[in-house]
């Protein structure tokens, strides 16, 4: 048993305090800095914790238990193999991984070897959805692994691999680049323009540009620029929503490694067009290993006084921010979920009204805009309202980074116009055979054939940027049944209609497979499915019923193909 020395614990404590800070929102990363320490998260430890910053023993085991990447109970491997269970991964193989890992390790997931060596974990969507299986080792990305590769890895991590050159980041696979992704623009250029122009000039040309929010709501950015700006507050926030946990998606890895310069940009322009002196990008858990590179820009742009104060020379204009890690939690793509979680609470979505553009980080006026929208927003500054709705439609303007996966011959990453219908999308990525589309991750909704017609936009099909491709021989029973199996683990558990709703779907997916399921008690769960939408607290559960709904009906026949013959 491992002894721990309460002093120490505080000294340790106090050295991460005047690193994060001393008040609450201090408490995630300093979770995560002593879990890596002792490899958990011990009573004594969450106790000194709670002791140094005035908050109750009982809060911090609530806030570590709420998160998945917090381990309480007892001591993690010194490897945590994490392999992710999602839909891509699940499709390209993440049975055969899974079993060979098991095998080769002699345990089971949610284990740890006796020697201490290897955690096995499973885990939703890495973000690699185009390359899966995918898996993860502390903060090392492994792509399209097979059994081979999985008993490599296992073979690197005895012969302690970390301390070797191995590359922590795998490239991205940009397949169709267009003028978002070809802008050219380089670091402080966008910031630059901003800068020569009015608060009010920048948000009339991003509202004359039609931007809408790319993380997949779609709410005017010019509008909740206008309201941040407009609300009263000295300390104002913008916040970089990086928590891509959608299943499916994973164009913002991309964005933030490839065109983080452009992010920056459009932060700081979000920054000076609302009058905000602070920041944050909220990066999910498992892109620990970008947090290095993004800290790396984040000094340089200092050393080039593109953060700091009196910004490029701009009297009065300062703004800076730090990287705060999520902790493995989907709910926390939700805005106020967010915001709950930098604030060091668990990641429980709050009831709006407010809004954060008048309540938000600490109760200050904050704007939070997804990776994507920062980069649309410090473009339209440089090139134009004009320049950004050549593309699109009348409702939605401009080109989407989409990331496709699943049953296609090219998957990765596509830019392309709002309003391309199904069926050419498919064409572009060599999908023609699709039996079935998933439209905006497992919130989103399954298309079959016969709707190939309808277009990608908010005022049709409305996405993220997430697609996954079904082809022919697709169980969509499976699909449906991963799908809901994601939102019964991810639910924040704070509604009744979503914490309890699901496992009461996911149970009738369950009959269902072993032909236990009466078209009559079918019926019935698709009447809950749409109780949850309805009665849900947030986005999450009013979503999570979607895929489930959109197979049984789209999917009728294969569906009552596993009801009893008598019923
Ligand atoms: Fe596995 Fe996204 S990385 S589904």
């Amino acid at each position: 048993m491992q002894i721990i020395d309460r002093q120490k614990v505080n000294e340790q404590i106090n050295g991460l305090k005047d690193k994060y800070g001393n008040d609450r929102s201090a408490l995630l990363p300093i979770l995560q800095d002593l879990q890596d320490i002792y490899g958990y998260l011990p009573n004594v430890v969450m106790q000194e914790v709670a002791h140094s910053l005035g908050i109750h023993p009982v809060e911090v085991e609530g806030v570590a238990s709420f998160y998945s990447f917090f381990q309480t109970k007892e001591k993690q491997g010194k490897y945590v193999i994490r392999l992710c269970r999602t839909i891509s991964c699940d499709l390209a193989g993440k049975a055969n991984v899974a079993r060979q890992l098991e095998n080769e390790l002699g345990i089971k997931f949610g284990e740890t070897t006796k020697d201490g060596m290897f955690t096995l974990k499973y885990t939703n969507c890495l973000g690699m959805c185009d390359r899966g299986p995918a898996v993860l080792v502390n903060d090392r990305l492994f792509a399209k692994v097979d059994a081979e590769k999985a008993s490599q890895i296992i073979a690197d991590c005895r012969r302690d691999f970390l301390k070797s050159d191995f590359p922590k980041v795998v490239p991205s696979d940009v397949k169709k680049s267009g003028p978002i992704l070809k802008h050219g623009l380089e670091s402080g250029d966008a910031l630059k323009a901003a800068l020569k122009m009015s608060r009010s000039e920048i948000i009339a040309i991003i509202r004359e540009s039609g931007l809408k929010g790319r993380g997949g709501a779609g709410f005017p950015t010019a509008i909740k620029w206008q309201l941040a700006g407009a609300a009263k507050g000295d300390n104002k926030y913008v916040i970089c929503n990086a928590d891509e946990g959608e299943p499916g998606t994973f164009k913002d890895r991309m964005l933030l490694y490839e065109h983080i310069d452009t992010v920056l940009d459009g932060m700081t322009i979000g920054a000076y067009t609302i009058g905000a002196k602070k920041g944050f990008i909220y990066l999910r858990a498992e892109y620990l290993y970008m947090k290095k590179y993004l800290e790396e820009t984040l000094e340089k742009r200092r050393a080039n006084n593109l953060l700091g104060d009196n910004i490029l020379g701009k009297k009065g204009f300062s703004f800076d921010l730090q990287i705060r890690m999520g902790a493995g939690a989907y709910i926390c793509g939700e805005e106020t979920a967010l915001i709950e979680s930098l604030e060091g609470f668990r990641g429980e979505p709050r009831n709006r009204p407010p809004f954060p553009v008048d309540t938000g980080f600490q109760g200050n006026p904050t704007i939070i805009n997804n990776v994507e929208t920062f980069i649309d927003a410090a473009l339209i500054v440089v090139k134009g309202a004009e320049w950004f709705n050549e593309h699109g439609t009348e409702k939605s303007k401009g080109m989407k980074i989409f990331s496709i996966s699943g049953d296609c011959a090219n998957p990765g990453i596509y830019e392309l116009p709002f309003g391309i219908t199904v069926a050419q999308l498919l064409k572009e990525v060599g999908g023609e055979n699709a039996k079935a589309v998933q439209i905006g991750g497992a919130s989103g909704h399954c298309i079959a054939q016969k709707d190939f017609h309808r277009t990608i936009a908010y005022e049709d099909i409305g996405s993220g940027g997430s697609i996954i491709v079904f082809g022919p021989d697709t169980d969509m029973l499976q699909v449906a049944k991963n799908f809901l199996e994601f939102f019964v683990e991810e639910s924040c558990g704070q509604c009744t209609p979503c914490r309890d709703g699901n496992p009461k779907l996911l149970e009738g997916l369950e009959m269902l497979e072993e032909g236990r399921c009466s078209v009559t008690y079918l019926n019935e769960l698709k009447k809950l499915g749409e109780t949850i939408q309805i009665a849900s607290k947030c986005g999450l559960g009013q979503s999570s019923p979607n895929a489930f709904l959109s197979i049984v009906d789209n999917f009728k026949s294969e569906i009552l193909g596993r009801v009893p013959e008598a019923d």
